[in-house]
């Protein structure tokens, strides 16, 4: 049986390529001083249904009614849990918060390429402060996830862009603040729809005068004042490179206020690598007003970076390292005498309590295929018990070397060997 459209199992050299991934996410958002936190996977549906929480995520829920007649929701995204817990525990903790997770998600999506329906997404989010030097931080933070990857200015980009400049500009044609999100629905869809269809559905809102070349217009001005602080501070980061103003980024997602931006690879035509923005009501609108705090934060997820990995050097050169993390041992023991099977496994239970990975025969079997089975696992070693015994044979598997150590020293020599 295969598992459902858009879910994955991953075997085990795809779980070190995984892994590979979210230990550098981790390692690089911990260098910023974030903290991990998680949260759980099933939420009530009403935390995705509340005012400027969802956008076009909410047709993309995995919904359904518990056994308690709940209507509870996989989450399709961490913020929306991430607004909760914060609001929960406002008091115990001094701001700003730098808080991260490394979490599954689950969104009904339509198939294509680095798109699933359960995938792990990295989330950065810093709570607390409304500066701009909070939104260079966050995206500087984005950036030296992807830089840690080896990926340069030539290979991605963070096309920048800003709501407050939207509502000023849908402003103009009497829309109101309420409606801007329908309007940016229209504007994030333009890209990739014919221009009837994008006219088709400014006539059916309420404006006036507003025509797809006037947003076009809007979209390819040179300057975005707006931008223009955070512009100075990625520049002051050396960072300016990775950056591309850009009016067309909207986001799909209804709770931004401010700064939005995506991270997209320059080759290729794979989906956004990450998105993120500033959302300083979010946290106020799910708490019904109990607590106001400004956020910015984005969204990485691992199924567009594996594939956008495949093609940088830093990770290609790891796929011997990918390919050797499926070996289970370091040591095989081999039995060559069925009647020594006590003293072999209560050596093996010596070695594992020195920390080294042993292996060996769960059944009676030839020496020969045990042999096979020492390289079949990847072991450096293959440790004979047999007809000399207190005195082991050992065999080092790279180099077909042998050696003789006697059984209580089997420990300190392998040690030293895993040292070396
Ligand atoms: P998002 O743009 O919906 O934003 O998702 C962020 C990233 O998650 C995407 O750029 C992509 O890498 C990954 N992603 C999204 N959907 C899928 C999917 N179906 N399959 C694979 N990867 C996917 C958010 O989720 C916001 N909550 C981010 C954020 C955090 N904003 C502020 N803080």
């Amino acid at each position: 049986m295969k598992p459902l459209s858009g879910f994955k199992d991953l075997l085990p050299c795809d779980y070190a390529r995984r892994r590979y991934l979210t230990e550098g996410w981790r390692d690089i958002a911990r260098r910023y001083g974030f903290v991990e936190f998680d949260g759980p996977t099933l939420e009530s549906l009403e935390l995705y249904q509340k005012k400027n929480s969802g956008g076009e995520i909410l047709t993309q829920l995995y919904q359904f009614t518990d056994r308690g007649d709940r209507p509870v929701a996989l989450r399709p995204e961490m913020t929306p849990t991430l607004a909760r817990i914060v609001a929960a525990h406002d008091r115990e903790f001094a701001k700003p918060l730098r808080w991260f997770n490394v979490g599954n998600c689950f969104r009904y999506e339509r198939q294509q390429r680095g798109r699933l329906r359960e995938f792990l997404q990295l989330n950065c989010d810093l709570l607390g402060e409304r500066s701009v030097t909070a939104d260079a931080e966050i995206i500087a933070l984005l950036i030296d996830q992807l830089r840690h990857f080896g990926f340069g200015p030539n290979d991605v980009t963070i096309r920048l862009s800003d709501r407050l400049a939207w509502h000023d500009f849908l402003e103009q044609f009497g829309i109101k603040k309420e409606s801007t999100t329908e309007f940016l629905n229209i504007v994030d869809k333009m890209e990739r729809e014919p221009q009837e269809k994008t006219e088709e559905k400014l006539a059916a809102l309420e404006h006036s005068g507003l025509t797809v070349e006037k947003l076009r217009e809007f979209m390819t001005s040179p300057t975005i004042p707006v931008l223009e602080p955070l512009l100075e501070e990625l520049a002051a980061r050396g960072l300016r490179d990775f950056i591309k103003p850009d009016l067309s980024i909207v986001r799909g997602l209804a709770y931004y206020t401010g700064v939005v931006f995506e991270a997209f690879a320059l080759q290729g035509s794979l989906r956004a690598v990450a998105g993120g923005g500033r959302y300083d009501r979010l946290i106020h609108d799910l708490s019904n007003g109990a607590v106001t705090l400004p956020a910015v934060g984005f969204g990485m997820g691992d199924a567009v970076m594996l594939e956008f990995l495949k093609e940088v050097p830093l990770a290609t050169q790891r796929e011997e390292e990918f390919h050797a993390a499926t070996s289970s041992c370091q040591v095989y023991l081999v039995i060559a005498d069925e009647a020594l099977r006590p003293q072999a496994v209560g050596l093996a239970q010596q070695l594992r309590d020195a920390g080294l990975r042993v292996a060996f025969s769960l059944a009676s079997e030839r020496v020969g295929k045990q042999f096979s089975a020492a390289e079949n696992g990847g072991a450096s070693f293959a440790v004979m018990i047999g007809d000399e015994w207190p005195q082991l044979k050992i065999k080092r598997l790279s180099t077909r070397e042998e050696m003789s150590v006697p059984q209580g020293g089997l420990v300190e020599w392998l040690m030293d060997c895993s040292k070396g």
